[in-house]
């Protein structure tokens, strides 16, 4: 029977507006189009990792309002389990969402509003759920010392770790030796090791760095290049899957994430568990939207070939 999948994280709802250019500083510009959907990293894998049939769970803070609704509902649909707490003092959170017309990429503010005042305290909260779960996963959209917190207990539970480092920031050494794996884009990877991400051999000296830094193993996601699986015995890549025209791209590395979460807690090795993420991934960027894009368990079997 597949384990528990328990996700630390961010919930917001993403305002993504369509135009053919982000405006300058001082000015107007007409956009294409407006959506409103549910967003934030955390809150993203849980739903991508519970459509593709994992039992996620998601530790968070919201507020008591509109969008705090919109979180509740969005993991009612979904499957998630949340084990969260309500703030009244305080909103849910807000993205800001450009996202070009002709490419599909973004560019994003996020406020991440009570999410954004996770104490160690709450997770500490959360210890039984953590202990119980086959795999742990978190993202930096929240606090560090609620990120790291949540990471030792799962540590020390024998938990598997994954730490998806976005957005950039920086890590100490120790913080990555809690990281059985860590899931950078090129830019994160980057960040967290000064080697810029251009070539696959660019990729695979960067897994290196953080290998030599702590994490377990780097997984690195490449867009439309797929993904690097890099460990200290092997270095495989996994291209994309061709599914279509790219519509938008945001949440595609938290479809990887979330999706690659539920394979791993279904006991599939590392390079299977990577692939079953990339495809769950490709589905996600042909279509609008954050979680709204995360494809079934029943669309990435038929992509593998495997229903
Ligand atoms: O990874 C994509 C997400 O980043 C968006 O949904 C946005 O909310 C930001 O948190
Ligand atoms: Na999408």
């Amino acid at each position: 029977m597949a384990g528990r999948i328990v996700i630390l994280g961010v919930f917001v709802a993403d305002t993504a507006y369509r135009a053919a250019r982000q405006p300058r500083m001082g000015e107007t510009i007409l956009g294409r189009s407006f959506a409103l959907g549910p967003g934030g990293k955390g809150s993203n894998q849980a739903v991508a990792a519970a459509r593709a049939g994992g039992d996620a769970h998601i530790v968070t803070k919201l507020g008591r309002d509109t969008f705090a609704e919109m979180a509740l509902a969005t993991w009612r649909e979904a499957g998630v389990t949340p084990a969260v707490t309500q703030d009244a003092g305080s909103y849910t959170g807000a993205a800001f969402i450009f996202v070009d017309e002709a490419s599909g990429d973004n560019a994003i503010i996020v406020a991440p509003g009570a999410a954004g005042t996770l104490t160690p305290a709450d997770v500490e909260a959360q210890a039984a759920l953590l202990e119980g779960a086959a795999v742990f996963v978190t993202q930096l959209e929240q606090p560090m010392p609620a990120a790291i917190r949540a990471l030792e207990i799962a540590r020390a539970a024998g938990v598997r770790t994954i730490l998806n480092p976005a957005p950039a920031a920086p890590l100490e050494d120790a913080t990555l030796a809690l990281c059985d794996m860590v899931t950078p884009n090129e830019s994160e990877a980057e960040a967290l090791t000064g080697i810029a991400v251009e070539t696959l051999e660019d990729a695979a000296r960067a897994a290196d760095a953080l290998i030599a830094r702590g994490a377990g193993a780097a997984v690195i996601t490449l867009g439309a290049r797929g993904v690097l699986v890099h460990d200290r015995s092997r270095s495989v890549q996994l291209p994309a899957f061709e599914v279509g025209p790219v519509v938008e791209t945001t949440g595609a590395g938290d479809a990887f994430t979330g999706a690659f979460s539920t394979a791993l807690a279904e006991g599939r090795d590392l390079v299977e568990a990577a692939r079953f993420g990339c495809a769950a991934a490709s589905i996600s960027v042909t279509r609008p939207g954050a979680a709204a894009s995360m494809p079934t368990r029943a669309e990435i079997d038929a992509l593998l070939g495997q229903s």
